[in-house]
């Protein structure tokens, strides 16, 4: 077991390394801003303020997307809500969480009093999970996919292996809407017992401020989660966004910027691999690339001063000072990087 005064940094996150000027590649929202079709739906929404929040549109609009019906679905203020209310809803003999992942959903547990018991996945196995390495103990499992920060996308087969009857599954799905086809998703899926789909929309649609996200899966735990929500916790424009993202244009869009995502996160790597100081480990699949390189602390330190802000990897349960996760971005914002990191590491 851990305690949280092994783990200081875990409230860390990529916004905070960002300061005026710098060049982001240290938060993973998608886009600089949300769309003018999506603004336009927010200022719209603002007439509407007079209201109390109703999600009936948006969690309708939810259900459709995933083949489930709206008792298996509740819209949150971004999936970092969803974490809170899941650490308030349940009472796990013994939770699991499994690392090198975002750490908010360890931090929410521990806050509301749960002991947590860490499984850490090895670089050297390409951060690959076992099913076995699961305690046959765990009543909770949380598991990012794919992962951040090491981009690892598991195979559904494998997280199914995981659940069993008596056994919350939490998969952590904020980042699944940049890969292409969402192939190892389990959003739709209802044969999983005691599974919970967490789902961000701030990282696809440029709405980190606005928070938006929701969670799905079987009507047993969603009632739970739901008792946990204060009321009105979703605002009005929250819910037109989380809506209007799901019409037939946006789920275009955002398959046409997870297409792109895959090219940019593409041109990012075979970059990095021209620097022979730098590794990278398993199959890279959302919008940030894990390295390890020696003395990455200093280096993150000295790209700082050249402009360039990147997530330190420290802060992650199993990495260390030798981490950073970059963000996938333009080709020229990553040719920038690598000619400042080439000069960094000589
Ligand atoms: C893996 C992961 N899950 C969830 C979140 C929270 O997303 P949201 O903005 O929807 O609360 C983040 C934010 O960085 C994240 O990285």
């Amino acid at each position: 077991m851990t305690t949280l005064a092994d783990n200081p940094d875990l409230a860390h996150h990529g916004d905070l390394e960002l300061s005026p000027g710098l060049i982001d590649l240290a938060v993973n929202v998608l886009r600089p801003e949300p769309p003018p079709w999506l603004r336009q739906v927010l200022a719209e929404s603002l007439a509407t303020l007079a209201a109390y929040p109703d999600p009936t549109i948006a969690e309708a609009a939810v259900a459709a997307r995933h083949e489930r019906p709206t008792s298996e679905v509740l819209m949150t203020a971004g999936a970092a809500e969803a974490f809170v209310l899941l650490a308030r809803a349940v009472r796990p003999a013994h939770a699991v969480i499994v690392h090198p992942q975002f750490t908010e959903p360890e931090v929410a547990l521990r806050s509301a009093g749960h002991q947590v018991d860490r499984v850490l996945l090895d670089a050297a196995d390409g951060f690959r999970l076992h099913p076995e390495q699961i305690p046959p103990s765990a009543d909770l499992v949380i598991i990012g996919n794919p992962t951040n920060p090491t981009s690892v996308l598991h195979p559904a087969q494998t997280l199914r292996a995981i659940a069993r009857p008596g056994r919350m599954l939490v998969v952590d799905e904020a980042f699944m809407d940049a890969v292409p086809g969402e192939p190892e998703s389990l959003a739709n899926a209802r044969d999983v017992p005691g599974l919970l789909v967490i789902r961000s929309m701030t990282k696809m649609w440029g709405l980190a401020g606005l928070r938006i996200g929701y969670a799905v899966g079987e009507a047993r735990v969603l009632g739970a989660l739901s008792r946990a929500q204060p009321l009105w916790a979703v605002s009005s424009p929250a819910l037109a966004a989380g809506a209007a993202c799901f019409s037939p244009r946006a789920q275009n869009e955002a398959m046409a910027t997870a297409l792109q995502t895959d090219l940019q996160r593409a041109y990012l790597l075979e970059r990095l691999a021209t620097l022979p100081q730098v590794r990278t480990y398993g199959r890279a699949r959302a919008p940030f690339v894990l390295i390890e390189t020696a003395g990455a602390d200093q280096v993150r330190l000295q790209l700082r001063e050249r402009g360039i802000a990147v997530r330190r990897g420290d802060t992650f349960p199993g990495l260390g000072s030798d981490w950073l996760r970059i963000a996938v971005r333009p080709y020229a914002t990553t040719d920038r990087l690598i000619a400042v990191l080439r000069s960094i590491l000589g």
